[in-house]
């Protein structure tokens, strides 16, 4: 049997070295062009090149709290790569809310994703998150890749409205996003000063190279008041 690095996430040996993959929810189907694995029951390999949660993962990420029924939002869903293996792994008990504002982006994620019953797609920008209060409840992670300036500050407000007390909330943060002159040491403590003052506590963060270059990605979780 393949080896399980966190609950629905696999490690493959292979020719070429170790593959990271999740187990299909739709055996049969590839999402974008990715290959399939018997292993007893079918994977779907996860090119941390083409994911940057595959790539903290390659990178050791630890706190990996999308899980096997969790229910997720997803924000800055694109064409529904990433999203694709997160339904993977939460699995039919689990929901991914997939928030994305671009509509052509949108109408690839809904013909890739359809067959995937719990990825439910959400036209709408992230930046105005009562938009979809009607749709989307408590979450147990909030993910966020959006690639823009104002990044930290989409994630504190989705955060304070929907992540469930204990839950956390993950941000790719790519430098070059927020200021493309800076040093991305100096954006990244930027950033995590940022969320600091949205009172969220940084708890792991993972750089992600050579799978991207200038990005790191980060996991927080909402500070108790005293
Ligand atoms: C870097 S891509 C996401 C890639 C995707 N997470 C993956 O791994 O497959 C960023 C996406 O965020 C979307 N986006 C940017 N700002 C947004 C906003 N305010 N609300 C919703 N989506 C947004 C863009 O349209 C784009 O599709």
């Amino acid at each position: 049997l393949p080896k399980e690095v966190s609950e629905g996430i696999y490690l493959l040996e292979s020719d070429t070295g170790e593959l990271l993959a999740t187990r299909n929810l739709v055996p049969g189907q590839r999402v974008y062009g990715e290959r399939l694995v018997q292993e007893g029951f079918e994977l779907r390999v996860w090119d941390p090149y083409r994911s940057k949660l595959a790539a903290a993962i390659r990178k050791g990420l630890k706190t990996i709290p999308i899980k096997p029924g969790s229910v997720v939002l997803y924000l800055g869903a694109a064409a529904g790569t990433t999203v694709s293996h997160v339904s993977d792994i939460v699995g039919k008990e689990g929901v991914v809310y997939a928030v994305e504002f671009a509509a052509r982006s949108m109408r690839e994620l809904i013909t890739s994703c359809e067959s995937r019953k719990n990825v439910i797609p959400v036209l709408a920008d992230a930046r105005q998150p009562l938009g979809y209060r009607d749709i989307v409840d408590s979450v147990d992670v909030v993910y966020e890749d959006v690639a823009q300036p104002d990044q930290a500050k989409i994630l504190i407000d989705n955060s304070r409205i929907y992540l469930r007390p204990g839950g956390y909330a993950m941000i790719a943060v790519k430098s070059r996003s927020v200021d493309v002159a800076a040093e991305p040491e100096t954006v990244f403590a930027q950033e995590k000063k940022t969320l600091e003052e949205g009172n969220m506590k940084v708890v792991e963060e993972v750089e992600l190279s050579p799978f991207e270059k200038d990005h790191k990605l980060m996991v927080a979780a909402i500070q108790r008041t005293p």
